[in-house]
C-alpha cells in the first residue's frame, strides 16, 4: 500500500486550484438515472469515489463518456456524459455498495423511474453506524413497498410514486437528496420538511430544475417538489468543493503560509471562515477566489461545534482539530453529527498533541510544536488532518492507508508540493 512522507516546517505559498465537490458530484451522477437523455457534468473531480459511482452506474446500464477538460474559472475539471437510456438492471450489488455508502443514492432515482430497485444495505463505517432508515421511511411515504431481505433493500412501486409530506426527524444530507430526486418523478406534490440545505443539495436541486423538475424552496429547509412524468438532459457545472477549500485554508494557517485558493467561494464556507478569523487567520476575497494567510503571529484557541449547514461542517472537524493543536490556549471541539468521529485524536497525540476526549467533545490544549511520526488514519477527513499536522510538525511524518485520501482529495500531494510543501507519495 502506498504511503505519504511529509517533512514538516515549510511555509506554503502560491496558488491551489479547487476541484469540483465530491459530495455534489456523487448525487449528480445518480441523477442521470432519472432521464433517458444525456446528463453532462462539467468540473467533475477525478477521485476513487467517483470511479466507484461510475462502476455502479455502468452496472446499471448507464453509458458514460469522459470528454476532456472544462477550464471555466481557470481550473480544469473533467466533462462527463452520462446516458441512462435503457437501464434494464436495477440491482446495486454488495460488492460495489460496500465500497461507498453514497451508493444508496441510486435507490430513489431507480424506484421513481423504473418502479423497482434492489440496493445492498450499506454497512456501518469507521465514523459510526450511519443507518439509512430516513431514506427508506421517506420512500415508503412516497408509496414504495420496502422489504429488507438477505442484506438488500427491495423497493417496488409498480404504479409509480405519489407525492407526500415528509417531515425529517433529523437533518440528513443523503436522505434529502434521495427523496428530492425520487419526488421529481412522483405524481403530485412532495414537501420535504427539515430538509438538509448543504451547498451540494442546492447544486443537485439546480441541476434537477435544469432537467425539467419543479422545485421550490431551494436553499431552505423546506423543499416543495411537484413531480413530472419525464425529465430531460442538461449540462451542469459541479459546485467547488467547500471541504477542499476549508482544508487548504487550514494548510495555509497551520504553516504560517499564504495561499490563493482559485475557484474558492466565501459563501460556501461561512462558518469555517468565522472560526478561522477568530483564531487569527485572514481570509480575503480575490478576483479568482480566496486568499488565506495569518493575521496574527500566534493562533488562538477557538471552540467549535459541528452542525448541519450553515453550521460548522463535520467534514472539517478533524482539520480544525489539527489546527488547534498548535494554537495558544485551549479549544473545545464538539461533534454532534457522527458518534464516533474522533479517531484522529490518538494519532494526533502520537505527534505530540494534547487532546482529552469527553463524550462528544474534545478539549485541545495547544502545544508549541508537533513532531513527525508514523501515523495511520481510519477515514478521509481524519487522514487529511494528519497531513495538516505533518506539514506543521518538526521532522518526518509517514502517513499510511493513503487510499482514504484518494477517495476525496484530487491531486493532494501535487497541489501541496506546488506550494512548497516537502511531501511525496511512496509507492508500495
Ligand atoms: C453526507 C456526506 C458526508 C458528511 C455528511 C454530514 C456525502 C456523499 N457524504 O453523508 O461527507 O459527513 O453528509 O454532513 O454527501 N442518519 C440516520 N438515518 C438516515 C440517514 C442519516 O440516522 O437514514 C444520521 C447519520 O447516522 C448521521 C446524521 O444522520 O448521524 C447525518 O447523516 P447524513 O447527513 O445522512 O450523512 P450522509 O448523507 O451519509
Amino acid at each position: 500500500m502506498d504511503k505519504i512522507r511529509i517533512r514538516g516546517g515549510q511555509q506554503l505559498t502560491g496558488t491551489i486550484p479547487i476541484s469540483g465537490a465530491k459530495n455534489a458530484a456523487l448525487p449528480l451522477m445518480a441523477a442521470s438515472l432519472l432521464t433517458d437523455e444525456t446528463l453532462t457534468l462539467n468540473n467533475l473531480p477525478h477521485l476513487a469515489d467517483i470511479v466507484t459511482m461510475a462502476n455502479l452506474l455502468a452496472q446499471l446500464g448507464v453509458k458514460m463518456h469522459l470528454n476532456g477538460h472544462a477550464t471555466e474559472g481557470g481550473h480544469a475539471g473533467r466533462v462527463f456524459e452520462l446516458t441512462a437510456g435503457d437501464v434494464g438492471e436495477t440491482t446495486a450489488p454488495y460488492d460495489l455498495v460496500r465500497k461507498m455508502r453514497a451508493s444508496i443514492l441510486v435507490l430513489g432515482p431507480l424506484v421513481a423511474r423504473h418502479g423497482r430497485a434492489q440496493v445492498s444495505l450499506p454497512g456501518g463505517c469507521a465514523i459510526g453506524t450511519r443507518p439509512v432508515d430516513l431514506h427508506l421511511k421517506g420512500l415508503a411515504q412516497l408509496g414504495a413497498e420496502i422489504e429488507l431481505r438477505e442484506g438488500y433493500v427491495h423497493a417496488t412501486a409498480p404504479r409509480g410514486l405519489t407525492g407526500a409530506k415528509i417531515v425529517f426527524p433529523m437533518v440528513s444530507v443523503g436522505a434529502t437528496e434521495n427523496l428530492m430526486m425520487a419526488a421529481c418523478l412522483a405524481e403530485g406534490e412532495t414537501q420535504l420538511v427539515n430538509a438538509a440545505r448543504e451547498p451540494e443539495i442546492v447544486d443537485l436541486a439546480t441541476c434537477l430544475v435544469a432537467m425539467g423538475a419543479n422545485i421550490d424552496g431551494i436553499g431552505t429547509d423546506r423543499l416543495r417538489i411537484v413531480g413530472c412524468r419525464k425529465l430531460h438532459g442538461t449540462t451542469h457545472m459541479v459546485v467547488p468543493d467547500r471541504i477542499e477549500i476549508g482544508t487548504f485554508a487550514m494548510a495555509a494557517a497551520i504553516t504560517r503560509g499564504d495561499l490563493e485558493l482559485v475557484g474558492a467561494r466565501l459563501d460556501l464556507i461561512g462558518a469555517v471562515v468565522e472560526a478561522l478569523t477568530q483564531a487569527g487567520v485572514r481570509v480575503q476575497e480575490t478576483e479568482r477566489g480566496l486568499r488565506v494567510s495569518r493575521a496574527a503571529d500566534d493562533l488562538v484557541g477557538v471552540d467549535v461545534m459541528t452542525e448541519p449547514y450553515p453550521g460548522f461542517p463535520t467534514d472539517m472537524q478533524a482539520q480544525m482539530m489539527a489546527l488547534m493543536t498548535t494554537a495558544s490556549g485551549a479549544a473545545m471541539i464538539t461533534e454532534t453529527i457522527f458518534e464516533n468521529r474522533f479517531m484522529h485524536v490518538p494519532e494526533l497525540a502520537r505527534m505530540g498533541a494534547s487532546i482529552n476526549v469527553h463524550g462528544a467533545s474534545a478539549m485541545v490544549r495547544g502545544v508549541p510544536r508537533l513532531t513527525g511520526a508514523p501515523v495511520m488514519a481510519t477515514d478521509l477527513r481524519a487522514s487529511v488532518s494528519l497531513v495538516l499536522a505533518g506539514l506543521a510538525a518538526e521532522g518526518d511524518t509517514i502517513l499510511n492507508r493513503v487510499y482514504h485520501l484518494d477517495r476525496g482529495y484530487e491531486q493532494l500531494v501535487e497541489k501541496l508540493a506546488a506550494c512548497g510543501a516537502e511531501i511525496e507519495r511512496l509507492k508500495a
